[in-house]
């Protein structure tokens, strides 16, 4: 099995990120290798619990673990401190105890609700991490990142607690919707941008492939960009400075997905667009050449995702100064400055910002 280590140099330790086809059946035995406790409380989802529940509690079981389900409605509207109560309320009425361990079995939101909870509960358990969705598996699971939504703004509520280890089966991909499994290789494109040009260059290569699921490619794929992530975060585990360059396309990103009210894009697909108006911005600002953007261009705009809806500049701005990157009034912003370099810089306009919004729709109306 390949696996990725994400080393934490500020707690002087560290994690395996496991990375294998077929490798759920391999739970128990690496739960067991791993000194992990007895009695787990599976968390999941609806949807992930009927696909793959029976196929995790038997590999647990099969090592000789107590496993047992806990599952919660599927979908960001779960990723809340009620859905956490709820958790506690199970775990302690069926006497969960310090000697207990948790294991989060699903998508990003499953991924952050169990990974509070596991961090919280008693004052933190032991928790291991089985992503099942391609966002999850290359991006949410590596980096200890726990947390839930406030009505007040997304992942407000949250803490650091990172797994003992992550088991990443590519095989489960095989049931996910394509529109999710678009979604995550959005994020996949970034990890080569900002650190992994032959990642890229194998996107670019492969590209029809990669967009209707092929495993093997999924999984070296994956591979490569959990190692960037885990470079980054064992550089910057809290996110003062490096870890920022993960925010590549982000800040147009995240404008769009809440000027359109989290209903209309997906979180990868919002980042694409993000990521080509990153570029081209890299480019005016003299930072990327000409031919660089184009390449970049061109492969993001294959990547299949919604249209930016018709908003006014007032309200993208608005949601542009929610951004949690301002960090005392000044907005840092990444750029690129080739395939797999980044840079992050302080100060940019939002003018400059807007502008890019405008050269997507112009671009979007070329290329319809
Ligand atoms: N902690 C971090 O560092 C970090 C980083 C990025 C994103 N996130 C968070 O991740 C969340 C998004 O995660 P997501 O995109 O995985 O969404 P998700 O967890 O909601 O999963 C998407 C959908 O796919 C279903 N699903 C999951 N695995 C499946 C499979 N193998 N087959 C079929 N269906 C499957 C789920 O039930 C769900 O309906 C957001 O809340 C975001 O804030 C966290
Ligand atoms: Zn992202």
């Amino acid at each position: 099995m390949r696996w990725v280590e994400v080393s934490l140099p500020a707690e002087a330790r560290g994690y395996p990120v496991y990375i294998g086809r077929g490798s759920l059946a391999e739970l128990g035995r690496l739960a067991a290798e791993h000194g992990f406790p007895r009695r787990v409380a599976v968390i999941t989802d609806t949807t992930v619990a009927g696909l793959y529940g029976d196929a995790a509690l038997e590999a647990l079981a099969g090592a000789g673990f107590a496993a047992e389900l806990l599952v919660i409605p599927p979908g960001e509207s779960s990723k809340t401190l009620d859905t956490v109560r709820a958790l506690y309320d199970e775990l302690i009425r069926k006497k969960f105890d310090r000697g207990c361990g948790i294991c989060a079995l699903g998508g990003g939101v499953v991924g952050d609700v169990a990974g509070f909870v596991a961090a919280t509960y008693l004052r933190g358990l032991p928790w291991v991490q089985v992503p099942t969705t391609l966002l999850a598996q290359v991006d949410s699971s590596v980096g200890g990142k726990t947390g839930v939504n406030h009505p007040a703004g997304k992942n407000l509520i949250g803490a650091f607690w990172q797994p003992q280890f992550v088991l990443i089966d590519p095989d489960l991909l095989s049931t996910l919707p394509p529109r999710e499994l678009h979604a995550g290789l959005a994020e996949v494109v970034k990890a080569g941008l900002i650190a992994d040009p032959s990642l890229f260059s194998s996107l670019e290569s492969n590209w029809d492939e990669f967009v209707s699921g092929d495993p093997g490619l999924l999984e070296e794929a994956i591979e490569a960009a959990c190692r960037v992530k885990a470079g980054v975060v064992a550089r910057d585990e809290r996110e003062a400075g490096l870890r920022r360059v993960l925010n590549l396309g982000h800040t147009l990103g995240h404008a769009l997905e809440a000027a359109t009210g989290y209903r209309y894009f997906l979180h990868g697909e919002a980042v694409a667009w993000g990521m080509i108006g990153a570029t081209w911005l890299s480019w005016r600002r003299g930072l990327l050449p000409d031919g660089v953007r184009m390449r970049i261009e061109a492969l993001l705009l294959r990547l299949p995702k919604p249209p930016i809806p018709d908003m006014t500049p007032e309200r993208f701005r608005e949601h542009l100064r929610r951004d949690k990157k301002i960090v005392a009034g000044r907005l840092l912003y990444v750029f690129l400055t080739g395939i797999g370099n980044a840079v992050v810089e302080e100060g940019i306009a939002e003018e400059e910002l807007l502008s890019a919004l405008d050269y997507l729709r112009d671009l979007q109306r070329r290329h319809p």
